[in-house]
């Protein structure tokens, strides 16, 4: 089979270099040489655990390639994944405008019988757009069908996610489209599920919002543990326990961040609103993760009353570990407020320090990005773990209290063992719990 992905952000990547491994015959193309050019000689823009190794052995094996040819590489495919970008518009909406582009180049080439399968996150009846954009400009009046088959890898562990799957969804209005998809999903036939395309498309929106839900949920008990004796973790685990809630999902903290949930959520309200559907559940979810830095913030304010020309590490820059992806950050909007209140900050991350400069570039006095958690410590009022990187786990909290002028250390991701940091001299402050 023949595969076409357009698109090489991080879901085209990915995909394209999981379906060569399924033993499929895969061309990746994007419209952007220098990508293209850089992908070829191994240098992927994104950290991926694994992703580098799967991409060169494929590359090798001759079962993978990558083209700037977009045209070529739609007329020589079977099956077309659609990973281009769907980022967030103005008014929260998903900017559709590289689907619709895509669409056109589709029929602009369509030679044959051809499936076309939306990968990245749409809003629900994105394929209606799509067939009626691909019928628009078809000149041949070779036939196509559209099939959804949303993505549920997470940044960090994306390869070993796309590889051993929970599960498929295959969205599908024809046995011809179901037949192919079955195809590139044949070893995993005992977890496909096939649905309407309406259906998938939803289940991806659902999915993500509702773990963005959880997320917020814990926050909010959090909130409630810190006015009582309550212990948040505890109160997860407790929780979690109950099959019915499991526990995954429920780690309080400075909230959600990344391309994925505040977009999607945003996306899925908007699509609610347009529909006519009271979208407020998932509007108090979005307001909850919004109020978290504030209130992360205000625990600072509570050790050190004034933030003006104090001296505040910041350790942890990525949305989460194992990525260097700072896209909507939590710790953006923590620097941010740091900076408004005239705090100097000393910015520390293993892998994301790069893509932070682009938000906050270093001027040396109240931007400074260091290169070890030691040196962000180094002279500060307050230490800051806005992200739960295994390194910090792992640190020498004497040497850090030996460091600061003040041996304060506000963790945004409940890291440490609340004893444990006071016996090394620190005072400590967590979320949900005392
Ligand atoms: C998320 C979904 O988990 C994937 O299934 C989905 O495919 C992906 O979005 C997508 O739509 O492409 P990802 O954004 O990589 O994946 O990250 P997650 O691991 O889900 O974490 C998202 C955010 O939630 C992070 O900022 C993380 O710190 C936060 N989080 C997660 C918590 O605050 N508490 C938790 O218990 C779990």
């Amino acid at each position: 089979m023949k595969i076409a992905v357009l698109g090489t952000g991080y879901v085209g990547l990915v995909t394209a270099a999981g379906l060569s491994e399924f033993g499929h015959s895969v061309v990746g193309a994007d419209k952007v040489a220098a990508k293209i050019e850089a992908i070829r000689r191994g240098r992927i823009p994104i950290y991926e655990p694994g992703l580098d190794e799967l991409l060169e052995s494929n590359l090798r094996k001759g079962t993978l390639s990558f083209s700037t040819d977009l045209a070529a590489t739609v007329q020589a495919a079977d099956v077309i994944f659609v990973c281009v970008g769907t980022p967030q518009g103005d008014d929260g909406s998903a900017d559709m405008s590289q689907i619709e582009e895509v669409s056109r180049l589709i029929a602009e080439n369509l030679n044959g019988y051809k499936v076309v399968v939306e990968k990245s996150t749409v809003p629900v009846k994105t394929s209606v757009r799509i067939k009626r954009t691909i019928s628009l400009y078809n000149k041949t009046g070779a036939e196509f069908d559209v099939a959804s088959n949303p993505e549920f890898l997470r940044e960090g562990a994306a390869v070993p996610d796309f590889l051993e799957p929970d599960r498929i969804i295959i969205g599908v209005e024809t046995d011809r489209a179901r037949d192919l998809m079955f195809r590139i999903y044949d070893r995993f036939k005992d977890r496909i599920l096939v649905t309407n395309i309406d259906t998938a498309e939803l289940i991806k929106h659902a999915s993500n919002s509702f773990l963005s839900m959880k997320i917020s949920y814990i926050n909010l008990m959090a909130n409630l543990c810190e006015r009582t004796e309550a212990d948040v973790e505890l109160v997860a685990k407790g929780m979690g326990l109950d099959p019915r809630i499991g526990p995954r999902f429920l780690k309080a903290g400075i909230g959600f961040g990344g391309s994925c949930f505040p977009k999607d959520i945003r996306a899925l309200i908007r699509i609610g609103d347009d529909l006519g559907v009271d979208m407020s559940l998932l509007k108090e979810t979005e307001r909850v993760n919004q109020g978290r830095a504030r209130i992360f913030i205000d625990k600072l304010k509570s050790a050190l009353w004034i933030l003006k020309d104090k001296k505040v590490g910041v350790l942890g820059l990525a949305f989460k570990p194992e990525t260097d992806d700072v896209r909507a950050a939590p710790s953006i909007r923590i620097i941010q407020a740091l900076l408004d209140e005239g705090a100097c900050v000393r910015l520390h991350d293993p892998k994301a320090g790069d893509n932070m400069r682009e938000f906050f570039p270093e001027d040396g006095v109240r931007t400074v990005y260091c290169s070890s958690p030691y040196q962000a410590a180094e002279g500060a009022n307050a230490l800051l773990c806005c992200t739960e990187w295994k390194e910090y786990a792992e640190l020498d909290l004497a040497r850090i209290r030996d460091l600061m002028v003040n041996p304060i250390l506000v963790d945004g991701r409940n890291m440490f063992d609340p004893a444990a940091v006071s016996a090394q001299g620190l005072e400590y402050f967590s979320i949900g719990r005392r």
